[in-house]
């Protein structure tokens, strides 16, 4: 094999059949495949280690991908892979996603294409599917909500400099302790920028959360709380972040009182809504995120229940002229005559690849109905899932499943120690079925297991599936004498 030789280019058609085929071989195994794929952490030895000179060419990579790669990977696109909140990808999504790299635009700055005009409508499109004033909302699409939270706390903390007669994204933060940030259950991604913007991971105040279903403290602000503690703050910059949708329990915060709080506190007011968001497109769970349209700035994940590959946050701020001070940098080769915003200005990267493509086909393939029927599909088989787990003599349900996870744990008896021992037992047997793949999570001390059902091919029957790789597990634990 040379180079890099010119029959690449002839044989491309070949290739990309090829590569349509083991694609179409992996989504039609989905079902019938091991869910995930457990412990997997050494590559196969007939794999070099080693980078040759002389490549192999793309198709003979394209042979050993499929035979020693592809049947190491979870089936994460199929519709029993729980864990986390993942989604899967539609087929227009797919065909988008495709083309992304197929024409390899770069949207870092427009002028060159029609690129950034339809990352925008695209965006323009999002405000529409959540529900939000298309005027009042600018924003920039993301790797992820880590990368959307990371963005719009950043532009958090330029309207603090604002205030304080600072520009922190030109002269770096000075006093941290002007600034008080207020949360209940703030995603590890949130801790993760407070901790990259300089506010530090730890340096935030927790408000109460209200009782939830069972009695308990929740996830979920105490509104009461969080007025007294920002009555109590004297830091002139208040930051509140909220959830929609929080990872273990799904608690949705009062965002219409938080919205009021921080209008009077002078408080920003930042909503994480990563899979929340997605209530707003069901007359059914809309009431969750009530008033999510007052906040200054959203997070929301179109790789999560919108169901497109990953590499797809969004992130939407009312404060359009400080996202662009917070991230605009000036270099003469980056300058543009055009009218349109140049989206590196909006966001981390300056090169960026097409990421509103994948979502453009899928909501000009499926529509709002599309959407809203996939967000109701999920909870109903969530709920399902749940009624069946509330009567089953092995597992019990820890929560109400009022969106699309179901919180849940073996029924065993003992202390919390020996309990969450055999929790941690089940789990580990549950996800070796290859049947279906959970993730932990802890409810007030409880070990527990999550099922975030989040895809759009999940249906009844692979409820069955997994309620039977339930029960085996929780027979295997029996018959190896665990109890
Ligand atoms: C509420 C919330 N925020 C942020 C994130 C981080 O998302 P990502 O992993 O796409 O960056 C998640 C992921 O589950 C989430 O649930």
């Amino acid at each position: 094999m040379a180079h890099l030789p010119k029959t690449e280019l002839t044989e491309l058609p070949q290739f990309l059949n090829r590569a349509t085929q083991v694609a179409l071989d992996y989504w039609n195994s989905l079902s019938v495949s091991p869910v995930a794929q457990l412990g997997l952490s050494q590559l196969p030895k007939t794999l070099p280690e080693t980078l040759a000179a002389m490549g192999w060419g793309t198709a003979q990579t394209l042979e050993k991908f499929q035979r020693e790669i592809l049947p190491g990977l979870s089936a994460s696109a199929g519709g029993r892979y729980w864990g986390f909140v993942t989604g899967g990808t539609t087929p227009a999504a797919l065909v988008g996603d495709w083309l992304v790299t197929a024409t390899d635009q770069n949207l870092m700055v427009p002028g060159d294409s029609i690129a950034t005009a339809l990352e925008l409508a695209t965006l323009d499109l999002l405000k529409q599917l959540f529900d939000l004033p298309v005027d009042q909302f600018a924003g920039s699409l993301t790797t992820g909500a880590t990368a959307a939270n990371l963005v719009n706390l950043a532009t958090a903390r330029q309207w603090g400099g604002h205030k304080l007669g600072q520009n922190i994204a030109r002269d770096g933060l000075t006093d941290l302790d002007q600034f008080a940030l207020f949360a209940t259950t703030p995603h590890a991604s949130q801790l993760k920028a407070q901790g990259i913007l300089g506010f530090g991971q730890r340096h935030w105040t927790k408000v109460r959360g209200l009782p939830d279903a069972n009695g308990q403290e929740g996830e979920a602000m105490d509104i009461e709380d969080l007025e007294l503690q920002l009555k109590a703050s004297s830091a002139p910059i208040k930051i509140v972040i909220s959830s929609a949708g929080t990872v273990t329990t799904t608690a949705f915060d009062d965002f219409q009182a938080i919205a009021r709080l921080c209008q009077i506190h002078h408080a920003w007011h930042h909503l994480d809504g990563a899979f929340g968001l997605f209530a707003r497109c069901s007359s059914r769970y809309r009431h969750l995120t009530q008033g999510a349209e007052l906040a200054d700035s959203i997070t929301v994940d179109c790789h999560k229940w919108l169901n497109v590959p990953y590499d797809c946050g969004v992130a939407l701020t009312r404060h359009r002229d400080l996202l662009e001070e917070t991230f605009a940098v000036g270099a003469a080769y980056l300058n543009t005559e055009d009218t349109l915003p140049s989206l590196m200005n909006r966001g981390i990267e300056n090169s960026q690849r097409f990421r509103g493509l994948p979502i453009w086909f899928s909501l000009m393939a499926y529509g709002s109905e599309g959407v809203q029927a996939m967000v109701e599909s999920c909870c109903g088989l969530a709920r399902q899932l749940a009624d069946w787990i509330a009567i089953s003599a092995h597992y019990h349900l820890l929560l109400p499943a009022h969106l699309n996870v179901v919180l849940f744990a073996g029924q065993f008896t003992g202390d919390q120690v020996t309990v969450n021992r055999l929790n941690q037992a089940l789990l580990s047997r549950i996800n070796q079925t290859g049947k279906v793949f959970l993730s932990p999570g802890y409810y007030q001390g409880q070990f527990c297991f999550r099922a975030a059902l989040s895809n759009w091919r999940t249906g009844e029957e692979d409820l069955a599936i997994a309620q039977t790789a339930l029960e085996a597990a929780y027979q295997g634990i029996i018959s190896d004498n665990l109890l």
